[in-house]
């Protein structure tokens, strides 16, 4: 079976890394490289995050590159509140020995895109859309070549994480958001109203635990630390996983659905910065210009990752 080649972009971040650990784990994915942005917390901090996720999983080979340490236009915001001071919370950390490549995150992006057959290379984006944004305006014509653009981002039914009415990842770099989703490629959005839908449990997290290497272990730690701290602060019954379900519908998009619609970005107001408007109805006229995911099989994007889990050392 042919593999489907992926660039992950990402801001390590606790479900960025058991998204990064799904898609090592996987056969039937071909990770060609990972570039980091600033995010969860600053550059320098999520490139070396990303260096310790692959050693972890024992991919020394992946290239890694650093990308845009600020948002396109605005101050970085950091969740430092989510995530931890090293943006890993509940896993034990080393020092990472693998190299970041000399290439730009956002270099990286264009060549690879200009490189490989058109319409075989998905994206799929963990964090603030940074450093896809500044590709696409120093190279427009790498859209035409995107098979396809899978973003955690977002909220509409569910309301914001950040703010009352924004995701986080929209919020660090709105323009970067909107650039994105004018862009024309073809694109699906996995926001809050979708991951809100596969929380975490302790059912969920030992069945992880029992899996009998060490990416099982750290990923039901992970978990257990973002289930500790949603369950104190918002009462709910368990963690979202937010980034893996990017990972989950490149593998499995029957676990999802969702409708095609057209998502829109606030990058004036204070009050509601980053809220993503989504025209569920269709009341604008606009053309959809994203597949905006909804609901999920929970109980079939658990077993997934934890099969590709247990493909790890
Ligand atoms: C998103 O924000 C980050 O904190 C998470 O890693 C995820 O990408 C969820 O709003
Ligand atoms: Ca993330």
């Amino acid at each position: 079976m042919s593999k489907t080649a992926i660039i992950i972009d990402t801001d390590p971040g606790q479900d960025d890394a058991v998204a990064i650990l799904t898609a090592l784990g996987s056969p039937r994915l071909e990770v060609i490289g990972i570039s980091a942005v600033a995010g969860n917390v600053p550059l320098p901090l999520t490139t070396q995050n990303t260096r310790i996720i692959c050693e972890w999983a024992n991919r020394q080979d992946v290239p890694i590159h650093a990308g845009c340490a600020h948002p396109l236009l605005r101050p970085l915001v950091t969740a430092e509140h989510v995530h931890g001071k090293t943006g890993l919370d509940g896993v034990p950390l080393h020092s990472p020995t693998m190299p970041v490549q000399e290439e730009h995150a956002v270099d990286f992006i264009i060549r690879t895109l200009r490189e490989r057959a058109a319409g075989t290379v998905t994206l799929c984006m963990l964090g603030p859309l940074t450093n896809l944004a500044m590709a696409i305006v120093r190279a427009p014509d790498i859209v035409g070549r995107i098979k396809e653009i899978v973003m955690m981002g977002g909220a509409y039914f569910e309301g914001g994480n950040i703010t009352p009415s924004a995701e986080f990842n929209i919020y660090v770099d709105p323009d970067a958001a909107a650039t994105v989703l004018g862009c024309g490629a073809a694109i699906t959005m996995v926001p809050l109203d979708v991951t809100h839908k596969a929380t975490t449990s302790p059912a969920r997290i030992a069945m992880l635990r029992t899996l009998p290497n060490r990416a099982g272990n750290l990923a039901a730690d992970i978990m257990t630390s973002l289930e500790r701290l949603d369950v104190q602060r918002y009462g709910i019954n368990g963690a979202p996983l937010h980034d893996p379900a990017v990972i989950a519908y490149v593998l499995q998009p029957s676990l999802f659905s969702g409708k095609r619609v057209h998502v829109a970005v606030e990058q004036g107001s204070e009050l509601t910065l980053g809220a993503t408007p989504v025209d569920w109805w269709g009341v604008t006229g606009k053309h959809p210009n994203v597949n905006y995911l909804t609901e999920i099989d929970a109980e079939g994007f658990f077993a997934l990752l934890a099969s590709n889990l247990a493909t790890l050392p």
